[in-house]
């Protein structure tokens, strides 16, 4: 016993938890999905995994992309950037609805499985059956030699290593990551993107890892903005644009680690119902930072703030309007809106980590969850 206990705290590398670790693995587990793939001195991107399929890919007549819980946010993300990079129409579903409502499907039709366990049971059919119907599979998946890796013909792995905290975060990013790098080859080979924003956002991708790392600098005030919000009852996350499913995950990681009722919504829509919750009792956490949203996104926060909610705003460093809006912001580097989410979501993890650890919850087994779910 008292051996198992040791080892636990070794694999555990002097982290207190697995999943405070894989935060904090990030800027590493970015860098190495990227590498080998990614030269920007040189301006060049290799994918070995979607070589082959690099035509078929470009010539897609769509993108839909499957996936479950935080692959799906992921997949979220991806549908904004394959849009804007390829002008190829996307379409994200869970696989669970996606495999038994008869899709249609068919020839020129691509589907993304993103998967970081790749043995999902809704994600494995869903692809099986579309593939049936000739569609082609692109897999994105961490575990190596998993189920839905070896049903697509093509693909590309997330090296974020062993992931073993339920609430997935290393491996989000590293989907973030790999999606990008999908989506700047398709673009590439489509010549749907100018050779200056090519090489901008391989430059830009290169940086990611070391901003990843100045945003986890700021775990202790976040421990501290936790310890102020943790006894709320419920949260409402909010963005906009590609910071909108950095929203919906990070309700989800306080949802799935610290039992408090959370939403994620888009910032505009929240007009349409979550507004009624808000009250001097509600904190709203924006993801608000500097993109072609924003302008939009503080007037979301006056609405909030006109109600008397608590802002919580994650935003870029230098700007001097949200702070004299929020009651709490967060600094984050700056970077181009398509990369940006790869930054913005590590403060939400790290909210959601500390309201769990203090509230006193298992934060890397929390209840009735799996971290993977190989059955229906
Ligand atoms: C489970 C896990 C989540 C994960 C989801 C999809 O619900 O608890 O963290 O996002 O499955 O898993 P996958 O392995 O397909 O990414």
């Amino acid at each position: 016993q008292k051996l198992d206990i040791e080892l636990a705290a070794i694999e555990k590398g002097g982290y207190d938890h697995f999943m405070l670790k894989e935060i904090f693995e990030q800027p590493q587990t970015i860098y190495d999905s990227l590498r080998g793939r990614l030269d920007a001195k040189k301006g060049t991107l290799t994918m070995g995994g979607i070589r082959e399929y690099a035509d078929v890919l470009s010539n897609a007549n769509r993108i839909v992309i499957v996936a479950c819980g935080t692959s799906w946010h992921a997949g979220l993300v991806a549908e904004y950037i394959i849009e804007e990079l390829c002008r190829i129409p996307v379409e994200v579903e869970y696989a669970s609805e996606f495999r038994y409502r008869n899709p249609v499907i068919g020839e020129g039709d691509v589907i993304i499985a993103v998967s970081q366990s790749g043995e999902t049971a809704d994600t494995l059919v869903a692809i099986e059956s579309a593939k049936e119907k000739g569609a082609i599979i692109l897999g994105i998946c961490n575990v190596v030699g998993s189920s839905i890796a070896r049903a697509s013909q093509a693909g590309a792995y997330t090296h974020a290593g062993p992931e073993i905290g339920v609430a997935s975060t290393k491996a989000f990013t590293a989907q973030l990551a790999v999606l990008t790098l999908t989506a700047l080859k398709i673009a590439a080979e489509k010549g749907s993107i100018s050779e200056q924003r090519f090489q901008h956002l391989l430059d830009e991708l290169e940086d990611v890892s070391d901003k990843v790392a100045t945003a986890l600098e700021l775990n202790d005030q976040i421990k501290e903005i936790a310890d102020k919000y943790k006894d709320a009852r419920d949260f409402l996350f909010l963005g906009r644009g590609y910071n909108f499913p950095v929203a919906l995950e990070g309700a989800l990681k306080l949802k799935e680690i610290s039992y408090i009722h959370a939403e994620g919504y888009p910032a505009a829509e929240m007009k349409h119902g979550p507004i009624a919750l808000v009250d001097e009792n509600l904190p709203v956490v924006f993801v608000a930072t500097k993109d072609t949203y924003y302008e939009k996104v503080v007037s979301n926060i006056q609405e909030i703030k006109a109600r008397k909610g608590k802002v919580i705003a994650i935003i870029t460093e230098g700007d001097e309007t949200i702070p004299a809006m929020a009651d709490d912001v967060i600094i984050v580097p700056e970077a181009d809106e398509l990369v940006a989410p790869m930054i913005s979501v590590i403060p939400l993890q790290l909210l959601a980590y500390h309201v769990g650890v203090l509230k006193g919850y298992d934060v890397d087994k929390p209840r009735n969850l799996a971290k993977s779910v190989t059955v229906e």
